[in-house]
């Protein structure tokens, strides 16, 4: 089937869905990191963030939480609610880590004392700058009613997913969530968008503090694949068939 391709990123490609108002979200298996200048392959990541996600949006909505999930349709697919996307990265920080620690000097692996939510301009070119509720405001990227919405359900988020994620001895360390606004009959919704997957998630080993996430790709860890495929095991959802299913990406223009 050939459909036309709305949008490619650099983790998933967007085709046009079968109704209005949807689309179909596609998983590559490409890496990407310090802002595009890495580049790498992880094999048969995009098939376990497809699930990855599929698991952890169904799981949200069944709390309330609107996503722009539909149902996965495949391997690599999955139909979501085409929304307007916010165009802000909602980072969310339980334990320092990363460009925390770099910023602040506070060592990986230090609790914080709350959690702490940052907000980064989705602007590549720019290398997504981290804003502030001001900048937010005054350059009308989200309204301060949007902005109050979007932190409850952030809140909200962190909450549950610190809670699923250490019943199957993951620390959730920090992650990145997007929002984007749904309208229905003149209402206006926000809703969770994007991907909840170890590209956007970091998690460590309750036991091991081990890294199960994207640091291991970013870092050169090693076990990358490993990693991901661990991450979708405990949580139940590693395609039954395993690696041997798992093929590289066919992305259809
Ligand atoms: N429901 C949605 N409707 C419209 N756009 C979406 C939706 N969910 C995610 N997106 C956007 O689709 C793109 C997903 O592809 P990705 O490879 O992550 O892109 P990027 O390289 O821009 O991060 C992102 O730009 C994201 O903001
Ligand atoms: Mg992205």
């Amino acid at each position: 089937m050939r459909r036309k391709k709305i949008y490619e990123g650099k983790a998933k490609v967007l085709f046009e869905g079968p109704e209005p108002g949807t689309l179909v979200q596609y998983f590559k298996d490409d890496a990407t990191a310090f802002n595009n200048q890495k580049h790498g392959l992880i094999a048969g990541k995009g098939v376990l963030n497809n699930r990855i996600s599929e698991y952890l949006m169904q799981k949200l909505e069944e709390i309330g939480i609107p996503t722009h999930f539909v149902r996965r349709l495949n391997m690599r697919e999955q139909l979501i609610r085409e929304v307007e996307i916010i165009p802000l990265e909602v980072i969310v920080r339980n334990v320092a880590a990363g460009s925390i620690s770099k910023r602040l000097g506070i060592e990986e692996g230090t609790i914080l004392p709350r959690a702490i939510v940052e907000y980064c301009l989705k602007d590549d070119a720019l290398g997504d700058p981290m804003v502030t509720e001001e900048h937010i405001a005054a350059f009308g990227w989200a309204s301060p009613q949007d902005l109050d919405e979007i932190l409850q359900l952030t809140l909200r988020i962190n909450d549950f997913l610190n809670g699923l994620f250490l019943g199957i001895g993951l620390k959730l360390v920090d992650f990145k969530l997007e929002f984007g606004r749904l309208w229905e009959d003149d209402q206006m919704r926000i809703v969770l968008a994007d991907e909840i997957s170890p590209d956007s998630c970091r998690l460590w080993d309750v036991a091991t503090s081990e890294k199960m996430d994207k640091d291991r790709f970013r870092r050169d860890l090693g076990n990358v694949e490993e990693a991901y495929q661990e991450v979708a095991r405990r949580l139940g959802v590693l395609p039954e068939a395993g690696p041997v299913d798992i093929k590289p990406p066919r992305v259809m223009q």
